[in-house]
């Protein structure tokens, strides 16, 4: 049997990673540890709380003793824990100091500490910075340009740091925009429609014209799993979704999705240190492990968009919260 911490579980793509792995793996024993910050949500963990496999510790991924505690036993760790809303980050970024940097420290030392054979550790592609043309490799260096991207380049460079000094068996990953159901409606896809359905202005940055690369949810977390098991310990691997389009052209999608029209988009200051594009090169994870997106862009969307229509009373409590704080 499999014993393996899922940090962050609560949130968008940990609790997709925790609902899948236990409806796929007979056996498997999972143990979120999560703060529910305000992004934490305890519903989204709902379908799997009578699982015989699954447990849950509330608490902060910086509390030494607790993450001690919870780390005793277990054969792996899926490090999602983050702050992880780059608005926020602009805002004040020391949470995501603390956080991103402490906890993954705390993490990686309990880690080590336990003899736990793989650190699976969950990464992004704003690390890189911004790329015009082309694609990101494995082997760029890190020159992210927002607060939230600044404390994950340094969580990842923590995380490789413990398998060159200790010899952990870390694998980073960075994956592109992600996208699906239980995506807290901060970010621009959930925000998005969720105001459209209710017949509410959206603000579109800028000229619109950043370019993002999309990953459904599910795909992403497909090759988590695979990499769970078969990527290289002290290697960066890219996870990418394959569908670039501008946050313009996602916003003309959402509208026709939604049934809406152009009148309800208001263009409003573009963010701070915006980045233009990213765009991974994935063909790492494909030569090695075979993994290759199987969402189609178009039904990710629509089944996405018909998932936030059919489930305002999870995501209705939500907007106060991300209003509130
Ligand atoms: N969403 C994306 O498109 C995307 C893209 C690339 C990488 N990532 C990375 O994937 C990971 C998960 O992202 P997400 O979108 O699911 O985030 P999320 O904000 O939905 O979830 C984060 C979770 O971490 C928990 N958490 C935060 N601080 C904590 C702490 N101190 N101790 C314990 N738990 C804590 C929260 O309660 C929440 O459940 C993050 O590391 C993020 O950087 C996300």
């Amino acid at each position: 049997m499999i014993h393996i911490l899922v940090t962050g579980g609560a949130g968008f793509i940990g609790s997709e990673f925790v609902r899948s792995l236990l409806a796929s793996r007979p056996g498997v024993r999972v143990t979120v540890l999560d703060k529910l910050t305000y992004s934490g949500v305890a519903a989204n963990l709902a379908p799997v709380a009578g699982h015989p496999g699954y447990a849950f510790v509330r608490g902060d991924i910086c509390d030494p003793v607790l993450v001690d505690e919870v780390m005793a036993g277990q054969d792996a760790v899926v490090h999602f824990a983050a702050e992880s809303h780059v608005d926020r980050s602009i805002a004040g970024a020391e949470e995501f100091v603390r956080t991103n940097l402490t906890g993954t420290q705390v993490l990686l030392d309990a880690a080590l500490r336990h003899g736990v054979g793989r650190f699976l550790h969950v990464s992004t592609d704003e690390v890189y910075g911004s790329i015009a043309t082309g694609a990101w490799t494995e082997e760029q260096p890190l020159a992210p340009n927002s607060p939230y991207a600044a404390s994950k380049a340094g969580s990842d460079l923590l995380a490789l740091a413990q398998h060159r000094t200790h010899g952990l068996g870390v694998v980073v990953t960075r994956c592109s925009n992600n996208y699906g159901p239980y995506q807290f409606p901060e970010k621009l896809i959930p925000l998005f429609t969720t105001r459209l359905l209710a017949g509410r202005p959206v603000p579109l940055y800028g000229d619109g014209h950043q370019v993002r690369d999309w990953l459904h949810v599910s795909d992403h977390c497909r090759a988590l799993a695979l990499l769970l098991e078969g990527g290289r310990a002290g290697e960066v691997y890219h996870v990418g979704g394959g569908t670039e389009l501008s946050n313009r052209e996602l916003t003309g999608l959402l509208l026709a999705a939604t049934g809406t029209g152009w009148e309800l988009v208001e263009q409003v200051a573009d963010r701070k240190g915006h980045d233009r594009r990213y765009a991974l090169d994935g063909r790492k994870i494909r030569e090695e492990l075979g993994f290759e997106p199987r969402v189609r862009f178009e039904d990710g969307l629509a089944a996405t968009v018909a998932w936030y229509r059919e489930h305002p009373q999870w995501w209705q409590p939500l907007l106060e919260r991300a209003a509130l704080e």
